[in-house]
């Protein structure tokens, strides 16, 4: 790693000039936690309003808000109180936690895909193989362990009420699944998003933003019929090439993307769903609108014990950084129905959606009655539980599990033929009711803020330029007088007023030379510079300066509020501004 990678100039530009730093640095600071300053909470929310932007304007996608701190309950449904754990090794001098799996990547140099399948004692036979020692101390590890990076709490004044800080914020939609398909008036396909504050207890955070204790999570729940699949806006992606390293491939043991269309990825089988194909496009043309080049991504797919448990495929979009390599962005799963049925058994609520058949059919259906003169003696207490209970179970799994076992386990409880009693009958149908599949786009928008500013970061004539897209700048415009006296300032500030009134969001700057103001302008990536002057003073024109190529032009004070605004949506360029000046 060269002394002074990018990684360190960004890290130290942006504590700086306010982008963000470590948090709580007074105190010593802590790990995985990162204050955004004036410039980078307002390149955030730009990147976050873009997604809002790109991901819903041609779909039937609603945003929700919900909390960050979660029941138990809910995330024992979901499955993440089993799965969400990462294995861990503790140095036995320093006391230093570390991930077992990152150490064995960056310091023994093997893969992610080698490293995930490994259990806890083969990790620590490759750690003790390959001779990994402690990186702060270089002591030896105790034995690997499991950590469960949800941050658990508890809700209120109850010791027995387990709460969660929520690892994404995709629960928050599942929960509301009734509510939010009313809303959508049970019209299938919809999407319900999220972007908000996700917490994971990550071991041994060491990447700035791109690692970090509490992050905003973008996540959007797509949810469609799986009988009916189709993506209507296919056409608009299906040229779009995407660099696919499949899980075929990894198998292999290369690591070369091969570059497909989305409509080579879908009809090679690549990609399962086709609206997973079509966020995937989205995804792309969206990093490329923060700046980074087609030949920086790539989607690589995961392997099956890759995946997380609620996947049945998933890709990461990864970007290339100078100093970690490919890093993820965002993930790509196709859930199918696994969430809402995992919170229709524990919650029992309906998480079903009506589909009406073109024309009825005659079906036998098969229902289940609970003999009360037998379930009350044996049940008690619980008897109207078990009645809940049973109304949501299927009427079919239960009468198979009587005829071959003679019992049927109902959450702990042991349901005997007695019990119930099963009815065959026919009946007509305009329709059936089923679980609807999603697939999932979710990014981490801190991520996005480095990367984009990883990708606007050059040098220029040993000066330092933040080439940022002109929508994602934080600040869009400077104003300076080009000297701190006669009426120029009066003058320049007025400017400033008649800018920052027509919602162009402007800086005014007098301090320095102008040559330094321009240069600090440059470093914060601040697209124009309008500067005031003595000719300013005769005939109520400026000179608009460009941040990327230096040159200059010179235009009425009154037409700026509009070709500035023109400029920063991209519909015209610099020449657009104005009359040349000549250097
Ligand atoms: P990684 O493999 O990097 O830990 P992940 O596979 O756990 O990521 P997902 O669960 O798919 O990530 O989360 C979706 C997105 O959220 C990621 O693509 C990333 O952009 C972001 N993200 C995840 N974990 C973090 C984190 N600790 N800090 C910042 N962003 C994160
Ligand atoms: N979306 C990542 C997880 O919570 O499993």
């Amino acid at each position: 790693m060269p002394a002074s990678d990018k990684f360190e100039l960004i890290s130290e530009m942006a504590k700086r000039r306010g982008y963000f730093w470590p948090s709580y640095e007074i105190y010593g600071g802590v790990g995985g936690f990162y204050t955004f300053g004036p410039l980078g909470s307002k390149v955030k929310r730009k990147i976050e309003d873009k997604f809002r932007h790109f991901f819903t304007r041609r779909l039937n996608i609603f945003e929700i808000e919900s909390s960050v701190i979660t029941p138990g309950k809910i995330f024992e449904a979901s499955g993440h109180v089993d799965h969400f754990r990462e294995p861990m090794v503790e140095c036995r001098d320093c006391k230093r936690g570390f991930r077992a799996d990152h150490l064995l990547q960056e310091i023994a140099g093997m893969s992610d895909t080698e490293t995930e399948k490994l259990t806890l004692k083969e990790l620590m036979d490759k750690i003790k193989q390959r001779n990994v020692h402690c990186p702060e101390c270089d002591g030896d590890f105790r034995k690997a362990k499991h950590f469960m990076t949800m941050f658990t709490t508890t809700i209120g004044p109850y010791s027995e009420a387990t709460g969660y800080g929520r690892p994404e914020a995709a629960q928050g939609i599942f929960v509301e699944f009734r509510r939010l398909c009313d809303y959508a008036r049970e019209n299938l396909p919809f999407g319900v998003f999220q972007i908000g504050h996700a917490l994971r207890n990550e071991i041994s955070p060491r990447q700035g933003l791109i690692r970090l204790r509490e992050f905003t999570i973008m996540d959007v729940e797509f949810f469609f019929d799986p009988e009916d699949s189709n993506c209507p806006l296919l056409k608009d992606v299906e040229n779009e090439t995407l660099r696919l390293l499949t899980a075929g491939t990894k198998l292999k043991g290369k690591k070369e993307s091969v570059e497909v269309t989305v409509k080579e990825a879908l009809n090679q089988g690549h990609i399962k769903a086709e609206w997973q194909a079509f966020f995937m496009a989205l995804s792309k043309r969206f990093l490329m609108e923060l700046g980074v080049p087609e030949d920086k991504q790539r989607f690589i797919e995961k392997l099956d014990w890759e995946r997380a448990h609620y996947s049945l495929q998933g890709f990461d979009q990864e970007i290339y950084l100078e100093r970690w390599g490919w890093v993820e962005v965002s993930g790509h799963n196709y859930r199918t129905d696994f969430d809402l049925r995992r919170h229709m058994e524990f919650s029992g609520v309906d998480m079903t959606v009506f589909k009406e058949y073109e024309k009825p059919v005659w079906e036998e259906e098969v229902t289940i009655q609970p003999v009360m003169p037998k379930i009350g003696p044996a049940f008690k207490g619980k008897a109207s539980e078990i009645v809940r209970l049973l109304s949501n179970a299927d009427p079919k799994k239960v009468q198979m599990a009587l005829k071959r076992k003679a019992f049927y386990s109902l959450k702990g409880f042991k349901i005997l033929p007695e019990h119930v009693k099963i009815m065959r009958t026919k009946v007509k149908k305009d329709g059936k009711r089923f679980i609807p599949h999603v697939v999932e786009p979710s990014f981490g928008s801190d991520r996005l803020v480095y990367i984009a500013l990883e990708y606007a970061y050059k040098k220029k004539r040993g000066r330092t330029l933040l080439t940022l897209p002109r929508d994602l700048a934080p600040i869009q415009v400077g104003v300076y007088p080009l000297l701190n006296k006669d009426e120029l300032p009066e003058k320049a500030k007025q400017v400033y007023q008649l800018l920052m009134d027509q919602r162009v969001m402007t800086e005014y700057d007098e301090s320095g030379s102008i040559g330094r103001r321009y240069a600090r302008a440059d470093e914060i990536g601040t697209p124009l510079g309008v500067t005031v002057d003595y000719q300013t003073l005769k005939d109520d024109t400026v000179t608009i300066r460009d941040r990327d190529t230096w040159k200059q032009v010179r235009t009425a004070i009154e037409e700026l509020p509009e070709l500035l605004r023109a400029y920063l949506k991209y519909q015209i360029d610099f020449d657009g501004l104005g009359q040349p000046i000549k250097d």
